[in-house]
């Protein structure tokens, strides 16, 4: 590198070849070994053990009583609220910074999506904006785990108890996640998580739903299985349910994620806050805090502000683009959900999911597996490109 040109995308070297960052999905050859097991065994689905098995597992990795494995994390969550049995006018508060699913949930579920602002300092739902948007018609209260990072739970907990309200945890970027000395999930009515892809525990595609409640349970269970109960005949039906189960080839993959779960998470947890101690003395870099009672963040994403006024005015848009030149896989992330047609969004004002949306840079879980003179030099590329922002302001581009 010369010092003529100090970054990539002036025709440098990257600090860091993509290849360096562990891969993601993960590629473990016990799930080859996983899933030749489920090909030889006559249970592919329903009645499998390798469903059955996860399903005792993931709960009781999660401090929780009942684990129902389901097709994915939109549809545990619908699923969740139609057990509820919600009802057309029925409102379900929600942030405005979180994945459409969420909202998209509540939509189908046949209820309106109460939109609420976040915690500047966390990004999660605020529980003051959340109690201001309380009414007669309110059931349920939508905490999301945001980037993994636990919302305020107490509070959310005791938010319910006073208006009678359901509390459903989005946990679907929380897995492992701890706050009060449990894990995320089932702290509330019910807790829902996806193992899409990108999910720090994955199976291409997946879902589940904790719960500590038994009624629960089986509402949930009858709904997701053809309007079956857990152990009745059949084709006995109690109800129009749906198919949304998980086959047992996902959960075999699921399986063989459990045992390095536990470490992985851990090494995301100090990954990360090495990251946020290092970013956080870049003037201009501000990562998401924690609430006092968090004892884990999953990191499914470090979520940070970006300020352009410490980086010589330089665009968000730019900066990321020499990240992207150096190695770093930098993106930013969601749009603010009232902006989305389908959302009725006619409450009180949003400014600070609308700020985060500008501000926001995400990196991502699988970064925080790498070991930690890949992250200095992550963090090195961020200075650099301080340091030489208006290098950047100056050189031509599209
Ligand atoms: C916060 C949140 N909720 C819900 C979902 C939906 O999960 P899935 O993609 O498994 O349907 C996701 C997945 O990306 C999510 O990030």
């Amino acid at each position: 590198m010369t010092p003529s040109r100090p970054l990539a995308l002036l025709g440098a070297r990257p600090r860091i070849d993509r290849s360096e960052w562990p891969s993601w999905p993960p590629r473990r050859a016990e799930f080859k070994a996983a899933l030749e097991k489920v090909l030889a065994d006559d249970q592919w689905g329903l009645g499998s053990d390798a469903v059955s098995q996860f399903e005792a597992a993931f709960a009781a990795a999660h401090d929780a009583t009942y684990c129902l494995s389901l097709a994915n994390g939109t549809v545990a969550l619908y699923a969740a609220l139609a057990a509820l049995d919600i009802r057309p006018g029925d409102e379900v508060i929600v942030p405005a910074y979180t994945f459409m699913a969420s909202v998209s949930a509540v939509l189908r579920a046949g209820a309106t999506a109460v939109l609420a602002d976040i915690d500047p300092l966390t990004f999660n739902l605020d529980p003051e904006d959340t109690a201001s948007r309380i009414n007669g018609r309110t059931r349920a209260i939508m905490p999301v785990h945001i980037g993994g990072n636990p919302a305020d739970m107490d509070r959310f907990l005791s938010l319910g108890s006073e208006h009678g309200l359901a509390v459903i945890e989005d946990a679907a970027q929380a897995h492992g996640a701890i706050y009060g000395g449990r894990k995320v999930g089932a702290q509330g009515l019910a807790g829902t998580f996806s193992f899409q892809s990108s999910k720090n525990m994955t199976a291409g595609e997946g879902g589940a739903l904790l719960t500590n409640d038994h009624a629960f349970y089986e509402k949930v269970y009858e709904l997701a299985n053809c309007g079956r109960t857990p152990e009745g005949p059949a084709f006995m039906h109690l109800s129009a349910g749906l198919n949304l189960r998980l086959s047992a080839f996902q959960a075999a993959v699921l399986n063989a994620q459990l045992e390095p779960f536990e470490s992985e998470a851990e090494l995301r947890e100090s990954n990360g806050r090495f990251l946020e101690e290092a970013l956080n003395g870049i003037p201009g870099i501000r990562c998401a805090g924690r609430y006092a009672r968090t004892g884990r963040n999953a990191y499914h994403l470090l979520i940070f502000r970006y300020d352009p006024g410490a980086f010589a005015g330089l665009p968000k848009t730019r900066f990321l683009e020499a990240l992207m030149a150096e190695g770093v896989v930098a993106t930013d992330g969601y749009r603010p959900l009232q902006e989305l047609p389908f959302v009725n969004h006619t409450g009180a004002p949003l400014p600070v999911t609308e700020q985060l949306c500008r501000d926001q840079v995400w990196l991502r879980q699988f970064e925080l597996l790498a070991d930690r003179p890949l992250l200095e030099r992550l963090v090195e590329a961020i200075q650099a490109i301080q340091a030489h922002a208006d290098l950047l302001l100056e050189a031509p581009h599209d």
